[in-house]
């Protein structure tokens, strides 16, 4: 195939690259070795706690680095935050919405139009409450539980929410282990995995309206969506074995016929 091809021959280039940069010391080879990093890195205290705490973070793992979230000039130490060259600062309270949701979006949305949202600088909690800003990790629903959520109101209402979507949880991960399984069978299903990727979107959006009725009303059409990518699924597995009896048949079928010219082969070499 096309793209084997171009991945097997960048990995021939790749390979002496990697070799020869991992000659030089760890902290010289990442991309990531800005102004910022360097200074605050040294530092010791409230300025050097953000690079521990960010180290090991969904965001580090994904190349966003200090300047991304804060803006600011990561390559010249002297302007490195200057407003000039788009230093940010710190948001306050209310600001962090705004702050996180440049890059995420949809959430952001959601979350305004929330009861959170409507509650942002009255008491409710924003991106950070949940989430913390340097020490992010990937979500889960684990993040909803009695000591998150039962600060500021009784647990219940999360309770309910949380066992709403568990269950659509589920179908995704396990339509994800499908997928996984029929492409590492050279399946095309490629229809299908964009289609759980939207789906899946959706689903992890939809924590953040806390409307209990809401995301009971949007994990049924979810699920609904899901089933259709499961049916599809359940018809390329009974192809598949299909063409694997056919298969097996006629390798049978060959070994037989093999076999039989050999005996008679030997009944007339007799
Ligand atoms: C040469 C050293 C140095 C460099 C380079 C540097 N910083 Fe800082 N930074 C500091 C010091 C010192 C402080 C604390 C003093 C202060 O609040 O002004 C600080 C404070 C901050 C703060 C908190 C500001 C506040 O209002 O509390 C943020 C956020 C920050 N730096 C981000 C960055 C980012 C992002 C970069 C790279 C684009 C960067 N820094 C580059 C030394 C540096
Ligand atoms: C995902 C976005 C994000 C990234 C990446 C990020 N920060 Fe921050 N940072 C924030 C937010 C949000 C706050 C405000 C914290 C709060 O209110 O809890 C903050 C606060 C700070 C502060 C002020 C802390 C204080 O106690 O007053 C400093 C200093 C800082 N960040 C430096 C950095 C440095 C250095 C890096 C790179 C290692 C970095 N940040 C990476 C989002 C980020
Ligand atoms: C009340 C707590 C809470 C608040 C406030 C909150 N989140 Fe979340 N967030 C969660 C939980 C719980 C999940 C996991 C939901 C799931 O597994 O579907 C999550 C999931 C996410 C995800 C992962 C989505 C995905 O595709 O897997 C991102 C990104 C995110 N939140 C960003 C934000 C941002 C940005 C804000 C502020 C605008 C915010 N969150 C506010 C609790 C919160
Ligand atoms: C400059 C863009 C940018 C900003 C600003 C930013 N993020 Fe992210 N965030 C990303 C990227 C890229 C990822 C990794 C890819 C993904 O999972 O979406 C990520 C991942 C996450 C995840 C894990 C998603 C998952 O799949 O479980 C959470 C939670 C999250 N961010 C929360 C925040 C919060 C809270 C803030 C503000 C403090 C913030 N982000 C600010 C770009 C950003
Ligand atoms: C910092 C305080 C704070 C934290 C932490 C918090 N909430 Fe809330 N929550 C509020 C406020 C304020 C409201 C709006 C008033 C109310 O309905 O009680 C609210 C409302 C809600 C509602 C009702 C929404 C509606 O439309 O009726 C749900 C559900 C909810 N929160 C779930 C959660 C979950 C789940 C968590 C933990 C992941 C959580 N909350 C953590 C402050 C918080």
């Amino acid at each position: 195939m096309r793209l084997s091809a171009t991945y097997s021959s960048s990995a021939l280039i790749c390979l002496p690259l990697l070799l020869l940069l991992s000659l030089f010391p760890a902290d010289a080879r990442c991309q990531e070795q800005t102004v910022c990093l360097q200074c605050h890195g040294a530092q010791t205290g409230k300025g050097g706690a953000p690079v521990k705490a960010w180290r090991g973070s969904v965001h580090a793992d994904n190349g966003i680095s200090c300047n991304d979230c804060h803006g600011g000039d990561p390559r010249d130490a002297a302007n490195a935050m200057s407003p000039v060259r788009g230093f940010l600062g710190v948001p306050g309270e209310t600001g962090i919405p705004a702050f996180c949701g440049r890059c995420h979006v949809g959430i952001r949305e959601e979350y305004l139009k929330s009861a959170h949202g409507r509650a942002l600088g009255k008491g409710g909690p924003t991106c950070v409450t949940c989430h913390g800003s340097h020490t992010v990790m990937k979500a889960t629903l684990d993040l909803i539980n009695d000591k998150n959520c039962s600060r500021c109101h009784p647990y219940d209402r999360a309770s309910v929410i949380k066992e709403a979507m568990r269950q659509t949880d589920g179908s995704i991960t396990d339509i994800a282990r499908k997928i996984q399984q029929f492409k590492g069978e050279g399946i095309n299903i490629e229809v299908q995995e964009k289609s759980l990727f939207d789906l899946r979107n959706r689903y992890h959006r939809l924590f953040h309206v806390v409307d209990v009725g809401r995301v009971k009303q949007e994990s049924e059409v979810i699920r609904q969506g899901l089933g259709t990518i499961e049916q599809a699924l359940a018809k390329l597995d009974e192809r598949n074995k299909r063409r694997k009896i056919v298969g097996t048949t006629v390798v049978a079928g060959l070994l037989l016929a093999t076999l039989l010219s050999y005996l008679l082969k030997k009944t007339f070499d007799n």
